[in-house]
């Protein structure tokens, strides 16, 4: 018999519900199936550029099926540009030396969007890369679907479910803020599950007058109080476009010094339009004189136990992964296709964002049951 593979498995970006059923899905299959040895680095690309390493046995996979957040933890930093002592650094020597001197052949990435960014640096600086989907957002491309959305819908939608009690009993506006970042795939998805009777994304800005008919309108027909779900990300047709001028300079930049002035411009727009649910709530009870409250799920959304749907979707993903290391695929990103899986190349992956088109059939289903979409 040869020698065993030896991976690495690291997760990075924000923790999400199905992470530790991924890294059982892949760890019990590398090593119990294709007899691989395992080895964990803590805290995302951070351990990995601090060479954090731990060994993974069969022990350390069970009774984490079920667990919230990640067993290895995480963290948000890039591989090109990690903080250290103050100064953005370039840690990709650091971390092929540390791949090199842990005797690996593969290190599997579990992440997001950018995740899959650093996961193609390090691909192209010379390591054998896998990265599996993970986020609450449901907005990585060229796959279905990721583990935590399903998750995080659930939960998000049991809130709107609740918010409505209130809502009715005291004839309010209620507008619960969801994350997804950019996208609008969480409030959509829980919006629609959840009955919400306006729902505003980030991809259809709204008009503060359209939000308003849609609660007249409700009023006119009896209903006494509204819910709103309201993306994270979400804007009005001015912030909207204020927010999207700010983004071209910053693409059409032609100098460093030009980029450094509109990189600083965005962040000074993007904080001028913090507490837009807030703003949102106040507009409304100004012009319906329905009391109004605001109601942010936050990191609720990213905690405690997987569903059913995410620790399959993991252990389906995660199983997957070890196949392609054992042989010898890399430089993908395992996909959700159907039932199955397919590996997808990091290149047509990273830098993408999936955002709801405006015409998806999720966003028809809610026009049509009369659902205010804020346009
Ligand atoms: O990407 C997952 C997510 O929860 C987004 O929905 C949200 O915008 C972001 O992470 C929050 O990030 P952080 O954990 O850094 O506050």
């Amino acid at each position: 018999m040869g020698k065993s593979l030896r991976v690495g498995i690291l997760t990075a970006g924000g923790d999400s519900p199905g992470l530790n059923a991924a890294i059982r899905g892949f760890g019990k299959a590398a090593i119990g199936h294709h007899h691989m040895e395992l080895v964990g680095f803590r805290d995302g690309i951070r351990g990995l550029a601090e060479n954090r390493v731990v060994e993974l046995g069969q022990g350390a996979l069970s009774g984490i099926l079920t667990l919230g957040g990640t067993i290895l933890s995480t963290s948000r930093d890039k591989v090109h540009k990690m903080v250290v002592d103050g100064e953005p650094r370039d840690m990709r020597e650091t971390i092929l030396a540390n791949y090199q001197a842990n005797n690996l052949d593969a290190l599997v990435m579990l992440g997001g969007g950018g995740t899959a960014k650093n996961a193609l640096r390090l691909a192209e600086a010379g390591l054998n890369i896998i990265t599996l989907p993970k986020t609450i957002d449901n907005d990585i491309a060229c796959t279905d679907t990721t583990f935590g959305f399903a998750t995080a819908t659930e939960i998000a939608t049991e809130a709107v479910d609740r918010l409505h009690s209130t809502a009715h009993s005291h004839h309010r506006i209620i507008l619960t803020e969801i994350m997804g970042h950019a996208a609008g795939w969480l409030t959509l998805a829980a919006g629609i599950a959840g009955g919400a009777d306006i729902i505003l994304i980030p991809e259809i800005p709204y008009s503060v007058d359209s939000v308003v008919d849609t609660i007249q309108g409700r009023l006119s027909r009896g209903s006494t109080f509204s819910v709103v779900a309201v993306a994270e990300g979400a804007r009005d047709t001015k912030d909207s476009a204020d927010y999207e001028a700010a983004k071209l300079l910053v693409r059409t930049a032609s100098t460093p010094e030009a980029e450094r002035a509109a990189r600083a411009h965005l962040a000074h727009v993007v904080d001028l339009q913090r507490e837009h649910t807030f703003k949102l709530a106040r507009e409304l009870e100004a012009a319906t004189g329905l009391e109004s409250r605001v109601t942010i799920l936050g990191y609720v959304q990213r905690g405690g136990t997987p569903c059913a749907a995410d620790r399959l979707l993991a252990t389906r993903l995660g199983t997957a992964a070890a196949q392609l290391v054992s042989e010898g695929t890399f430089g993908v990103m395992v996909a959700a296709r159907g039932e199955g899986t397919e590996p997808v190349p990091l290149t047509d992956v990273a830098g993408k964002v999936k955002l709801v088109p405006p015409d998806h059939e999720w966003v028809q289903a809610a026009r049509q049951l009369g659902t205010g979409l804020g346009d």
